[in-house]
């Protein structure tokens, strides 16, 4: 039974939110209303790199819950790629202006945009040029400082975003130290588009103090939240607390297994995939450390499989 009438968005984390885990995540555990996914890089000029799109291909995404995301510096590939994804079927696209990772930020992508008022101001104007794009952005509060933001809202507000996301840190915050919730209530009073908030929701008590706090909010976006508790979006649409059932957490796993098997190149990558996935899914686990150490000491698919057979037969 759904008890709120909030829109409940996945974050998009790259190398672990891939169309894999989005399908196999709402056959175990319901529908987001709205899937953001991981960042795709431009490339210069009009070349779309194939590779670069194989996981958005519309056979395997939803395009009207399914969102793009486009990380780049240059409003012309930039504009080329949103078209690109438009052209698929894709109904909206989102811009990254909050990554934080260092070889990112030196490009002045991702949160490296955000002290540069200019050049996003550049891109919102290629883009809104022919007034023919939805396009949204994901934002942090800054690259260094939040005030960093205030200049830049001022320039979103010129213009006819679908929507802002924004995840209340720093880029040099990184991922850790608290979320800046008194810059969020400020910023998002200030934008006129809807916003979208993002950081931190480990679980249904977060949401309802998030909400409390932010009564104008009705739009919400989970990512490490999510992939540490698989539930916690049931947990959200009910209100209520959900029982784990790790038979279902194990089907979900081994589904991603195999998907994922079929799909990536030789057992390094699979692993590696794998055991990114448990840096969350260990959290399930009463003695999450030792599952995660266990998880990650393996170096052969069959052992692997053996260690995970193990760690929810005795869970169960
Ligand atoms: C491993 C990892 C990969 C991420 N990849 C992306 C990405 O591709 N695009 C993006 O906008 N944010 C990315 N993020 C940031 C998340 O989408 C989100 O903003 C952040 O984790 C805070 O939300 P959460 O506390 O709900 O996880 C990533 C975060 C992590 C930890």
């Amino acid at each position: 039974m759904n008890t709120t009438n909030d829109y409940i968005y996945l974050a998009p984390l790259r190398g672990v939110t891939d169309r894999i885990f989005r399908n196999t995540f709402e056959k175990h555990f319901g529908k987001f209303d709205f899937l953001l996914a991981p960042f795709t890089p431009t490339v210069k000029g009009t070349f779309v790199n194939p590779s670069h799109i194989r996981d958005l291909s519309v056979e395997h995404n939803d395009c009207k819950r399914v969102i793009p995301q486009i990380i780049g510096n240059m409003p012309d590939d930039i504009f080329v790629l949103a078209n690109h994804f438009k052209s698929m079927g894709y109904q909206s696209v989102n811009i990254n202006m909050g990554c934080p990772q260092p070889q990112i930020i030196r490009k002045r992508r991702g949160s490296g945009m955000l002290g540069h008022p200019d050049l996003i101001k550049s891109i919102l104007d290629k883009l809104f040029e022919n007034q023919e794009q939805v396009v949204s952005v994901k934002m942090r509060l800054g690259y260094s400082s939040a005030e960093e933001s205030e200049k830049i809202i001022s320039i979103f507000n010129q213009y006819p975003l679908h929507e802002v996301i924004i995840h209340p840190r720093t880029g040099i915050q990184m991922y850790s130290g608290n979320v800046d919730l008194e810059h969020f209530l400020i910023r998002s009073q200030a934008l006129k588009h809807p916003v979208v908030y993002n950081g931190d929701i480990w679980s249904l008590n977060h949401y309802k103090q998030y909400k409390q706090r932010f009564p104008h909010i009705n739009r919400w976006m989970t990512g490490r939240g999510t992939c540490c508790n698989p539930y916690l979006l049931q947990e959200i649409r009910t209100g209520s607390a959900v029982r784990k059932d790790f038979s279902v957490i194990k089907a979900f796993h081994d589904d991603i297994f195999e998907l994922s098997k079929e799909r990536l190149s030789g057992p390094a990558h699979l692993l590696g995939k794998m055991k990114e996935l448990w840096n969350y899914l260990s959290q399930l686990f009463p003695d999450s450390k030792r599952v995660l150490k266990s998880v990650q000491k393996r170096t052969s698919v069959g052992n692997y499989v053996a260690d995970v057979e193990e760690l929810f037969r005795v869970t169960s």
